[in-house]
């Protein structure tokens, strides 16, 4: 479904996708990983509980975010993927932000 568009690199990284193993060329970005995982949804919205995946996979549009190695609200399109990553999807909700925030 998805392909690299550039000459991917033979050194593979291997990460961990919501649980699941998945080996990524070396350079890929952590959203590369999420979609060759099989897994392209990075979070559910807030308020609607919809589905959200990258937008613009240049930074802008915040649709992208993930947790990496336990750190909530990292861009998917923006890190790239290192050896024993751990990525998970967000849920994050309008309770657990207040939450965070201290409030
Ligand atoms: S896809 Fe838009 S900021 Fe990552």
């Amino acid at each position: 479904m998805f392909r690299s568009l550039r000459e991917t690199s033979p050194d593979i990284v291997q990460v961990t996708v919501n649980g699941q193993p998945v080996r990524v060329p070396s350079g890929q970005t952590v959203w590369s990983a999420l979609a060759l995982s099989g897994q392209p949804v990075t979070r559910k919205a807030a308020l609607s509980g919809e589905d959200r995946s990258a937008y613009c996979a240049m930074g802008v549009c915040f649709e992208c975010m993930v947790e990496i190695n336990g750190e909530p609200n990292q861009q998917a399109c923006l890190h790239k993927v290192a050896p024993d990553m751990v990525i998970t999807s967000q849920n994050i909700t309008e309770t657990t932000k207040a939450t965070n925030a201290g409030l």
